[in-house]
């Protein structure tokens, strides 16, 4: 039987910590797609439409990955899909409690899932969304944290 598993964020925006930990899920299960949360309670740099097109931009060479929208609760989603696997990514050990909280949690309320975690890449470990735009809003050189289509629409975002 073919495996899917979705890959929930926010993603505000890609990096290449993220696109390291989709590369790795993609050769893991045969199809993974790639949740876009829209995020209410969070302000976010770019918007959804934003969001999902640079995630669709920075996976586009990656044959198994789709990206979705995540609107609602990510077990209803997968409830939904008929989907069982999650996937994510840990960096350091300071990921670790939140990323336990959220999939017992998850867990909980769908037992039928599994949360499957992969290792960040030493390089990426430091490396978050937030970080990124920060270096962009003073002009700093985000070209080695992030893909090339990320890089010219922070570049017009901060100029604005
Ligand atoms: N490389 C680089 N950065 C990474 C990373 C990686 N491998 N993994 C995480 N990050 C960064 C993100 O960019 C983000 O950075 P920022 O806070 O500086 O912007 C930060 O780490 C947190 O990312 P993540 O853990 O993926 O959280 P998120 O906020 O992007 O996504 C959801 C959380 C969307 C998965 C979660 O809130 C969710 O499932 N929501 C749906 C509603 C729901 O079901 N809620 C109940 C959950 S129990």
């Amino acid at each position: 039987m073919k495996k899917t598993a979705v890959y929930p964020g926010t993603f505000d925006p890609i990096t290449n910590g993220h696109l390291d930990v989709i590369r790795r899920g993609a050769e893991i299960f045969d199809s993974l797609i790639v949740l876009v949360a829209i995020r209410k309670e969070k302000h976010t740099l770019f918007n959804l439409e934003e969001r999902l097109e640079l995630v669709k931009c920075a996976t586009k060479d990656i044959p198994n990955v789709q990206v979705a929208t995540l609107d609602k609760l990510l077990v209803e989603y997968l409830k939904e899909n008929k989907i069982r696997f999650v996937l994510r990514g840990l960096r350091a050990v300071s990921d670790f409690d939140y990323e336990f909280q959220m999939a017992l949690t998850n867990s909980t309320l769908y037992p039928e899932m599994e949360t499957v975690f992969v290792m960040s890449s030493g390089k990426y470990i430091f490396l978050s969304s937030s970080l990124v735009r920060e270096i962009a809003s003073y002009k700093g050189d985000v070209s080695g944290f992030v893909p090339g289509c990320v890089i010219k629409k922070l570049k017009k975002k901060v100029i604005r």
